[in-house]
Formats: C-alpha cells, structure tokens, sequence
C-alpha cells in the first residue's frame, strides 16, 4: 500500500529517492517525505499530497548520500503532514519509515507516555522511532535497538530506519514486502522491485522476520533472534524497467492497449496445438495428481477474484471437477475445510495482497498445496507458493487492473484445458480452444483499432446516479469487472448481476434513461440475456449493448458495440475492453485521477 525507498551510496540521495518515489507512487499517494542526512543533521520534508507536491516543498537540492522516503496510503490517522512519514524519535536519533501495521500501538503509545513520550502523529509507526531511541540512550547498538523494539511488536512491518551520525540503515520485514538492490558501492531499498531495476538488476527479498544492516555497497542479513542469513541474489527481469509512460495519457491506457502483447507474452510456449492442451511447467503437477484432484479453489481480491471466478467456470466445463472461488478476505475467517489432495490457486497480480497471503497460509498450514497465478516475479505470494504460473504481463501501473486480468483469465484458461485434457476434453475439442486463444490477441488488436461509439456510451453513464451491468455465464463475472472498474474509477456506483437475476431485485433502480450495459457474446446463453434486455428497455432503460461483430442484436442497444467473435469459452478476453474503456472514458471526461483513484492504492498489503 504504502511506498518504502532508501539510499545509501556515492551519489547525491534525494534525487535518487525522489525518482523512487515517483515510481512507487502508485502504491499509495495520500501524502510524501523524505528524510536525507546532509553530514550534520538529518533534514526532513514531508506534505499532504503526492511527489509534485513534495518536489515543490523540496530545496533545490540537500548534500547528502544518504536517506530513506515514503509514500503513504493512511490506515491509522488522517492525511496529515505530521502522519506522512518518516517520522523521528524526539532527540532525532532515529528517523524511520514504515509499511504495514502495529496492532499494539496503543498500549506502546502509553507505554511510552509513562515515560513521558509523547508522539507527535496519530500513527502506529511514530512509536517505534520512540521505543528504538529509547534503546540507543541505553546504550544499545542500532541493530540491537531495532530487534529488541520489533520483539515487542504485534502486526506487520517493511522498515527502513536511519539514525543520526551513523553511515547506514537498517530495514526489516514482517508481512509487508521489501528489497534491497545491491549497486557498486550503493545499496538501495524498495518495497517494490520495478524502481530498483533503474539502478540494479541484483536484488535480494528479505523474508518475514529478516533484519539488514545496510552500508555504502554491502549488508548483512539477520533473524529476529540475531542469527545470520545467507542473503539469496535474484536477478531482475529488466522488463520490469519500461514501466514508462512514455507518449501515453495515462498508464491505464497505455495498459489496455499492452492488452495483446501481454496475452501473447503470457501464452507463449504455455499451448501444445498437436496434443490440445495447455503446458503449465511451473505448476510442476503431473497427469495422475490432476486425475485424482478431487476439486480445485481459488482465492483473489478484486479483480483477481473474477479473473478466478472466470477460471472456475471453465475448470468445471472442461475438467468437470467442482471448483469454487473465495474472496481472499473470507477465506481465512470462515475456517473452510481443506483436503490436502484438492488443488488451490491463488490469484494475484501484485503478489503482495495480505488478505491473499493469510489465505495461503491458512490452506498451508491445514496442508493443501497452494499454486500461484502471479504477475510480480518473486512477489510474497509467487515464493510462499513456490509453485504456479507467471502470467506475464509486465509492470502493470495504474491502480485498476486490465493487462493483469486478460492475462490472468488466459492462464486459467490454460490450466482448465491441461486438466479437462487429462479427463474429458477431446484433443479436437482442446486444439479448437488453444488456437482460439493464440488467435486472440490478434483479435484484440482489431478490437482496440477500432474501439466503437465509446463516446456515446460515455455520455449515457457520465449523466448516471447507478449503473446496472448485466450478463450470464461467463459475462455474468466479466459484468462484474465492468461495474468495479467504472465505479473505482469515475466514483458512479455501480451493480452488476447476472442477467436473470436482475427481476429478483435490482430492476426496481430502473427509472426512465438509467444506463444499463448488457453484455451479450453469442453464446448458448444470448438469448437468455436477450429477455433481460427487452424487460429494462421496457422500464425505459438505455441499453449499452456489448455483442460480437456481425450479430444481429446489434440493433437492440440504445449504443450497440461491437467485438469481433471469438470461441465462446474466450469471450471474456474480448468484452471486456469496451468495459475498460467505457471506464476509463468516462473517468477521464469526468476529470478523474484515472491512474491513482481517491482512497485506493494498487498493493493492498493489509488486512
Ligand atoms: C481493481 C483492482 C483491485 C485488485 C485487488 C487484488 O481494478 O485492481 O480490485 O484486483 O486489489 O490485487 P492483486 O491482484 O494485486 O492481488
């Protein structure tokens, strides 16, 4: 959620942390600081507000080679300039910034005020900046100082802590991801890989309950109870770099239009055409496991859970095993009955989502083997599974999630077609699948050339109080997506149902020109959809009409866009660009922050 970089090398720090925040900033933006040491004391800036408003509060420059910085997503406390981190003990010893949560606060917070500390902010984290001083007066080391405050902490934590006078840092983690890049007599720390890859491709990922001793071009890696780590290199894919926005007006269109090249990315070398099935080697899971898989769960958030409710539809249809989808966040909490046989997927784009990881957990513990179907390499989620599927998509930097979700639903799709394979898909009937999809990026790409009357559909929705999605099957999920993006994006609250559902409630929100937007590929469930249309119309709906190229409902929408048809187990991967797009539009005329919406951040790292 919150943004974690810091610096301590040859060169000038707060350039450096500045351009890091600037690419962390889509993990939360409520409010920025920097805190740089410029050799005498340690020189701290921090605002309400994102990196342009930090850049404007900044000197023209601090003399200093070291620093740590922030940017915040608030969970305890206002957005307050004295809540932006980093915050300091009250003799400035130490100065830390932090990710993640302190349950016990308040009890320290009153701990400390007995001995007369009082804290500045309302946060969580201030407290420790207080309790790691209080140990250096006792004439503790730093690194003791820090491991003997994070021993009395309940809850999660990515710290960077820097102390007066002493060339170095130190970080730790518990929960909430951090990364230390290792330069040419420079280190760096990241809670996020991509800003890193601007400097070095050579990261180490601290685990849970690592502590790193930072100097200029070296660290050192301890447990919690002081004993030494053997750090593990990792080479960054410096794919992980472009992340620019280059000519593009926002990220999130410049992700759309990636659509294409990501799902190529993401089926490349993953489909087997002779034998018409999918090939998934880094699930590792051979012919008889997936025989005797009793059933399949996945577990997401968001739009990672309908990726995954779309997944489970196609493992039914194809591997004609039960399969089920969980909200991550329910899942832990609803003490669900594991069988250790059965096959879990976990679905995440960021691979940081807390509520994903204690699901994991949770399945680990009661021993079910958890797979992920993961963007970030490395993320939390990608090495707690140990096992899954990558799905390629490349740095995705808007908030709202589009080239993550096409390619998440290709990677399930993949998976539905090697287990169905394995029972009752015929190879004919897999090979017809698996050139539809490597065919379907193609078919993206018209789609994206000529986008349709967005405009008008734009104009219909821009006007609404509510906007009702509809579908069946598949679309009833992709109906979903469609309301979560407009409504994340532009602020319009939206619902979405499956289309026959819509008489069982939400039609009394019907009034004369409400915008509905019906999502109707031709498929065995059309004409069902077809009923739900005419009874909105009836109620003086206007119909947005999603349909496939050539089809003759065309002309039952008040704005009819069009597809091109596709297989219809893939219909997902293409109706759901006109949504993405409708969203975006509208956010954009409604002048919406498109790439960073008011209260969301793109890592949910808490639960
Ligand atoms: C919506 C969106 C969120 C995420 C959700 C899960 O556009 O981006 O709903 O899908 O927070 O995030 P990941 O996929 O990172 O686990």
């Amino acid at each position: 959620m919150c943004g974690i970089f810091g610096y301590l090398g040859h060169q000038q720090a707060l350039p450096i942390l500045v351009e890091g925040l600037r690419r962390l900033e889509y993990r939360g933006y409520d409010s920025i600081g920097v805190a740089v040491d410029d050799g005498e004391t340690i020189q701290t800036h921090k605002t309400v507000g994102k990196v342009s408003d930090l850049k404007s509060i900044l000197p023209a420059s601090i003399d200093g080679t070291l620093g740590i910085a922030h940017t915040r997503w608030a969970t305890h406390g206002g957005v307050t300039q004295a809540n932006a981190h980093p915050h300091a003990s009250e003799n400035g010893t130490v100065h830390l910034v932090h990710n993640g949560i302190i349950e016990n606060f308040q009890q320290l917070r009153k701990s400390l005020s007995k001995r007369g500390v009082e804290c500045k902010s309302e946060t969580d984290s201030e407290v420790l900046a207080h309790m790691m001083a209080l140990e250096l007066e006792k004439g503790a080391e730093p690194l003791d100082a820090v491991l003997s405050t994070l021993r009395r902490l309940r809850g999660t934590w990515g710290l960077c802590i820097m102390f007066k006078e002493l060339d170095m840092l130190v970080c730790a983690r518990n929960g909430s991801p951090l990364i230390i890049g290792q330069g040419e007599g420079e280190t760096f720390v990241s809670s996020d890989p991509h800003p890193l890859t601007a400097h070095t491709q050579r990261v180490v990922y601290l685990e849970d309950g690592d502590v790193a001793v930072i100097h200029r071009g070296s660290f050192n890696i301890t447990s919690m109870k002081g004993h030494s780590v053997e750090p593990n290199i990792t080479v960054l894919d410096e794919a992980w770099g472009e992340a620019e926005l280059g000519d593009a007006p926002h990220y999130m269109y410049k992700e759309i239009h990636e659509q294409p090249d990501a799902l190529r990315q993401c089926i490349a070398g993953r489909v087997d055409r002779e034998m018409g099935t999918g090939r998934l080697g880094g699930m590792g899971l051979d012919h008889s496991t997936l025989i005797q898989a009793p059933h399949v769960r996945l577990l997401g958030c968001g739009t990672a859970a309908y990726a995954a409710q779309i997944g489970q539809m196609l493992i039914e249809k194809m591997g004609r095993i039960p399969a089920v989808t969980h909200i991550s966040s329910e899942f832990r909490n609803n003490d669900t009955v594991i069988n250790p046989k059965a096959i879990y997927l976990a679905v995440s784009q960021s691979g940081e989502t807390a509520d994903t990881i204690s699901a994991i957990k949770e399945i680990k513990l009661k021993g079910g083997q958890v797979f992920g179907v993961v963007n970030v390499v490395g993320s939390t989620i990608a090495r707690l599974c140990g096992k899954g599927v990558y799905i390629h998509s490349g740095p995705e930097q808007s908030v709202a999630s589009t080239k993550a979700f096409t390619n998440m639903v290709a990677a399930l799709t993949i998976f539905a077609t090697q287990l169905g394979r394995t029972r009752h898909l015929s190879k004919d009937e897999g090979r017809e699948l698996m050139q539809a999809l490597q065919q379907t990026p193609h078919l993206m790409e018209t789609y994206l050339e000529d986008i349709g009357p967005i405009d008008e559909a734009v104009s219909l929705l821009c006007e609404a109080n509510s906007v009702l999605f509809l579908g069946r099957g598949l679309s009833a999920t992709v109906a979903k997506e469609g309301a979560l993006k407009l409504m994340e994006l532009a602020y319009i609250p939206c619902l979405a149902y499956p289309a026959g559902e819509m008489k069982h409630g939400p039609i009394a929100l019907l009034e004369e020109g409400s915008p509905v937007v019906v999502i109707a590929p031709n498929d065995h469930l059309k004409e069902k959809t077809m009923s739900a249309l005419h009874e909105v119309k009836a109620r003086g709906a206007k119909v947005i009409l999603i349909h496939e190229q050539g089809d003759a409902i065309a002309s039952e929408g008040d704005v009819s866009i069009a597809v091109p048809a596709v297989h219809p187990a893939l219909t997902p991967l293409l109706t759901v660009l006109p949504l993405q797009l409708m969203a975006y539009y509208t956010a954009v005329r409604l002048g919406r922050d498109v790439d960073r919406p008011r209260n969301l951040a793109k890592s949910v790292t808490v639960e």
